[in-house]
């Protein structure tokens, strides 16, 4: 019972020490995101993509803030779709490293991330 823990403990410390997310000042929508992942600034919690369909534009990068969802701080990693001056735009928000690659790895990797955590503790107990 003790070692998921201790690897749990592990993980949540070295991500607490240096989160890397991926870091894209400009990029373009119709071109596949080749970024790698960077290390954060001392204190960031989260990573965060803002999207603008009517561009085509994205930005990715580090926040030092946790995720917000309807004002709630500390809100659980969420993306979110606002149409604001004629602007269509989506706003991700997630914790862990490289969690704002792409929506799709995003959360195929997350759900990998589960189910071997999972195995894992099936193995050990
Ligand atoms: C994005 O890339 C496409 C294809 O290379 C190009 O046609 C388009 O102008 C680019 N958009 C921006 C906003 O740079
Ligand atoms: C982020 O969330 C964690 C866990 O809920 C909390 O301990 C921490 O104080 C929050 N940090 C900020 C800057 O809101
Ligand atoms: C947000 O808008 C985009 C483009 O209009 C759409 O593809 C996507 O499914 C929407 N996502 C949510 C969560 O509504």
């Amino acid at each position: 019972m003790l070692r998921p823990i201790f690897i749990t403990l592990a993980i949540a410390v070295y991500t607490a020490f240096a989160l890397q997310c991926h870091v894209v000042p400009a990029g373009n929508l119709s071109v596949p995101d080749t970024s790698q992942r960077q290390e954060c600034g001392i204190g960031s919690l989260t990573c965060v993509k803002v999207v603008d369909f009517t561009r085509g534009t994205y930005t990715k990068q580090c926040q030092t803030m946790n995720c917000t969802l309807n004002g709630m701080q500390n809100a659980a990693a969420n993306c979110q779709n606002s149409s604001a001056f004629g602007v269509n735009g989506a706003t991700c928000c997630c914790y862990g490293d490289g969690c704002n690659s792409s929506p799709k790895t995003g959360i195929v990797s997350a759900v990998g991330i589960t189910l071997g955590f999972i195995s894992l503790m099936k193995i050990m107990t």
